[in-house]
């Protein structure tokens, strides 16, 4: 069923059963991949609030969870090539095992910038795991992004934490603007 946000509509694309299937899948090689130390999930938001929700529920090693918020796209649906630094991640990494946790990667100018920053402060490895990336829209190949839910077209999207104009989030599947 077709919605309609603010001036924009917007068609099913991935639903919740999906969603959760590829979170649970997602899970279990983090609990594989993170058994010899306790890594830092490093949320980045506001866009991941749901995927990191969820996610983190199917993590059973000892872990930690940490913040950080990030903007790019502020209002629109095409990538700023300026990101807004809004919260910085508070606690120390240094000699740490990060996971980086995105919504999106898009140009990939977002995730570029915070692992350049959060590996000055020496952690002991950086991964990043995204729920989408758009391929033909990622500038440069990113090594640290490991795991990704679902690569999708270069369109834009909303629902399950991504909005347009803050709205959308709430929506429990996700959806692609009609017409791209
Ligand atoms: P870059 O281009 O830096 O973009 O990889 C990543 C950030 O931009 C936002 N983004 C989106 N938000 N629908 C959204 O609601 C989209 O299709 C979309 N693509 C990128 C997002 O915040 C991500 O962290
Ligand atoms: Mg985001």
């Amino acid at each position: 069923m077709k919605i309609k946000i603010a001036d924009l509509e917007f068609e099913p694309l991935i639903n919740e059963t999906l969603i959760t299937e590829r979170t649970k899948a997602i899970g279990q090689q983090l609990n594989n991949d993170y058994q010899q130390s306790i890594p830092v999930f490093v949320g980045v938001l506001n866009g991941s609030f749901l995927f990191i929700a969820d996610l983190i529920k199917q993590i059973d090693v000892p872990c930690e969870i940490a913040f950080t918020k990030l903007a790019s796209y502020y209002g629109g649906t095409t990538s700023k090539l300026k990101i807004r630094d809004d919260i910085d991640l508070i606690m120390d990494i240094t000699g740490r095992d990060v996971v980086i946790i995105e919504d999106i990667v898009d140009t990939g100018n977002t995730l570029h910038y915070l692992i350049d920053k959060l590996k000055a402060r020496n952690p002991s490895s950086i991964t990043a795991c995204s729920l989408l990336l758009k391929p033909s829209a990622l500038l440069n190949p990113i090594k640290e992004l490991k795991y990704v839910g679902f690569e999708i077209e270069n369109e834009f999207v909303v629902g399950y934490g991504l909005d347009y104009q803050e709205r959308g989030r709430n929506l429990r599947d996700i959806y692609k603007k009609v017409g791209y």
